[in-house]
């Protein structure tokens, strides 16, 4: 442990040793260090996924994580980690109670392009799985060998995503491209006929660095790494032509450390159908929606009555108007005669509240570092594979009580469960956010509860802070669901 910590540090130290090429300095408009200009690149949908093969109660797929070089900017090339080679990967589409048998071979180099070793290991974000199925920082897979994940499926439908999760080298995997989306459905949300098939776009935000080159640079910023491009699905600042109709649009935040705020240009209100874990019991229209690393959204954007020819943005209205990733993506509507059968209901599906009365204890959490260049900590301690800093029984509903004692905020996912929060800094949560989450963001110098039954399945978990390099920065800590 020691001797990787120190290593880790005087990487830290050394950071911009790390990063490929200084960046390119004077592009072309937006003036990102893309040299994209906004909204000339059409969006792209990640393929979903065929399965190799198929029995009566499974679908079994095989991936392969390469490094290769694809085109994002035109005219150069970038060299990525991808999942089937591609950035985001391929979308795994699975069903609620069918299991998922993935089969993830490893043909990266022994030295990536983000200057890692080459083993890796893949987490199912979102996933209630067995400890042994849920990618456990250092089960590391070596290139060249392969390591077959069973997902069981046997939890509410929701956007889930899989990612890189490899000890210390998460947030640059993750940054070359180890990401991409695994949707689960099931028979009583096809039933509420909410926008679909085309209408139903998966989009995952990440914000990235490029080189003059066209190559990405990730400096292991310990305070979290950021981009001044803003890319959709791998494409920066895209458009995509829509009809005057709703959309579905499963948002996922898959940036190392950036938030969003997401808000739409013409002002105009969206409906909040869903967050980490699943339908809330009725949609929520608000104008803006942040989204912290690792959250999704589900959410119902109406171009009904819009006029062809008629540009709505997607605003990421977190930072000036000016700055380069104020532009998220662009919507076109070019086409005005489509019918629109789809249908959001007033009660989407009911929540099971839990409540504080079922829990059997209470956890405490402290967040802490970030002070002179010092670890990011939990508890006081960086990552221990060899600990467990809390062993909830299985079945058991527990209160997980979280103080941050920095000056940044800290998404904070828990794998294993979904949970629902209890408070933040004392308040309820707002109505977006008072379903199932496996996010919670703990404010500077503040607290958050949440409430969570460890249903299941027992083995070794973790729970960490989701800007990926604090997670790197060892603020993650081991617990065990135990029988
Ligand atoms: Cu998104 Cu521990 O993972
Ligand atoms: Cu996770
Ligand atoms: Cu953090």
């Amino acid at each position: 442990m020691t001797t990787r910590r120190e290593a880790l540090k005087a990487l830290g130290a050394a950071g911009a040793s790390l990063a490929l090429a200084p960046i390119g300095k004077a592009l072309a408009a937006p003036g990102d260090s893309s040299g994209v200009a906004s909204f000339s690149l059409p969006l792209r949908i990640p393929p979903v996924l065929a399965p190799t093969s198929s029995t009566s109660t499974a679908d079994y797929y095989d991936m392969q994580i390469r490094q290769t070089t694809v085109s994002i900017l035109p005219g150069k090339s970038t060299t990525i980690l991808g999942y089937n080679g591609m950035t985001p990967g391929p979308t795994i589409r699975a069903r609620v109670g069918r299991p998922t048998v993935v089969n993830f071979y490893n043909g990266l180099p022994a030295t990536t392009v983000a200057g890692t070793a080459g083993q890796c290991v893949t987490h199912l974000h979102g996933g209630h799985v067995p400890g042994s199925e849920d990618g456990f920082p250092t089960d590391y897979v070596a290139p060249g060998t392969n390591r077959t994940h069973t997902y069981p499926n046997n939890q509410l439908p929701t956007t889930l995503w899989y990612h890189d999760h490899c000890m210390d080298v998460t947030g640059p995997h993750v940054w070359y491209g180890l990401a991409g989306f695994y949707l689960l459905t099931d028979a009583t949300e096809d039933a509420l006929n909410l926008p679909s098939g085309a209408y139903e776009i998966p989009l995952v935000i990440q914000d990235r660095n490029f080189n003059a080159a066209g190559g990405l640079v990730y400096t292991k910023n310990m305070n979290g790494e950021t981009g001044n491009a803003v890319l959709v699905n791998g494409v920066v600042q895209p458009y995509l032509n829509v009809a005057s109709r709703k959309y579905r649009l499963r948002v996922l935040n898959g940036s190392n450390a950036r938030a969003y705020r997401l808000a739409l240009s013409n002002g105009a209100a969206f409906r909040v159908i869903g967050m980490e874990g699943g339908l809330l019991p009725a949609p929520v229209s608000v104008t803006a929606l942040t989204l912290y690393p690792a959250e999704r959204a589900d959410l119902i954007v109406d171009f009904t009555g819009a006029a062809a020819g008629t540009n709505v943005t997607l605003l990421n209205t977190n930072v000036a108007s000016t700055n380069t990733t104020y532009n998220v993506m662009r919507f076109r509507v070019t086409d005005t005669d489509d019918v629109d059968p789809s249908v959001v209901p007033a009660t989407l599906r009911p929540l099971t509240r839990l409540s504080t009365a079922q829990a059997v204890t209470t956890r405490s959490f402290t967040l802490s570092g970030g002070m002179m260049g010092g670890a990011w900590t939990i508890n006081g301690a960086q990552f221990d594979e060899n600990t467990a800093i809390a062993k909830p029984k299985v079945n058991t509903v527990e209160i997980w009580s979280f103080s941050n004692r920095s000056m940044l905020n800290h998404p904070i996912h828990v794998h294993q469960t979904q949970f629902q929060i209890l408070d933040i800094n004392g308040a309820a949560p707002p109505a977006t956010h008072a379903g199932w989450k496996d996010v919670v963001v703990v404010p500077a110098m503040g607290t958050a509860r949440i409430i969570a039954r460890f249903a299941d399945y027992t083995g070794r978990f973790v729970m960490h802070c989701h800007i990926l390099e604090h997670e790197d920065m060892a603020m993650m800590a081991r617990y065990d669901v135990v029988a």
